[in-house]
């Protein structure tokens, strides 16, 4: 495993859309690792591959010691809303408020290829929701109640 470079904003590749993983093999569970030992390093609660420079749809996300691997991730279900506080460690430390499903399910893969079916809510959903962004090219600021304040601080 080792600690890969996180992408910060303002880097192009964080603007592009992931590619749907279709081998499921050692160099994505090479990624995943190293996605991992990233995500802990920097004391993330999730990561999406483009955030280490991959532009493949793998994500991860660690909440409440519950820690998943979802491949190719879909939501299929979104339930009620939430507004809660969010940053992102390719932005930096700017922190703002973001309404997020309140529950959500999703599709994925598992490492190895097997589709499963999963629902969360609060945290779990926010971060799901934060790192499926991700790989549309998406960033929480977008879409953040507080963004004048974010422009204000990186203008
Ligand atoms: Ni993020």
């Amino acid at each position: 495993m080792a600690i890969r470079k996180v992408v910060k904003v303002g880097d192009p590749i964080l603007r592009k859309k992931s590619k749907d993983v279709k081998d499921f093999d050692e160099n994505l569970w090479e990624l995943l690792d190293d996605m991992k030992e990233t995500m802990h390093s920097n004391d993330g609660m999730g990561l999406a591959a483009v955030q280490v420079g991959v532009l493949r749809r793998a994500i991860i996300v660690e909440v409440n010691n519950a820690f998943l691997e979802l491949i190719n991730p879909v939501i299929i279900s979104k339930k009620g809303e939430e507004v809660e506080k969010e940053g992102c460690l390719s932005v930096g430390n700017f922190r703002g408020r973001v309404k997020r499903p309140r529950q959500i399910t999703v599709k994925a893969s598992d490492r190895f290829g097997y589709d499963f079916t999963l629902t969360g809510e609060k945290w779990l959903a926010r971060c799901i929701c934060h790192e499926v962004d991700h790989l549309d090219g998406i960033l929480f600021v977008d879409n953040c109640l507080d963004k004048k304040e974010y422009l204000n601080q990186n203008n």
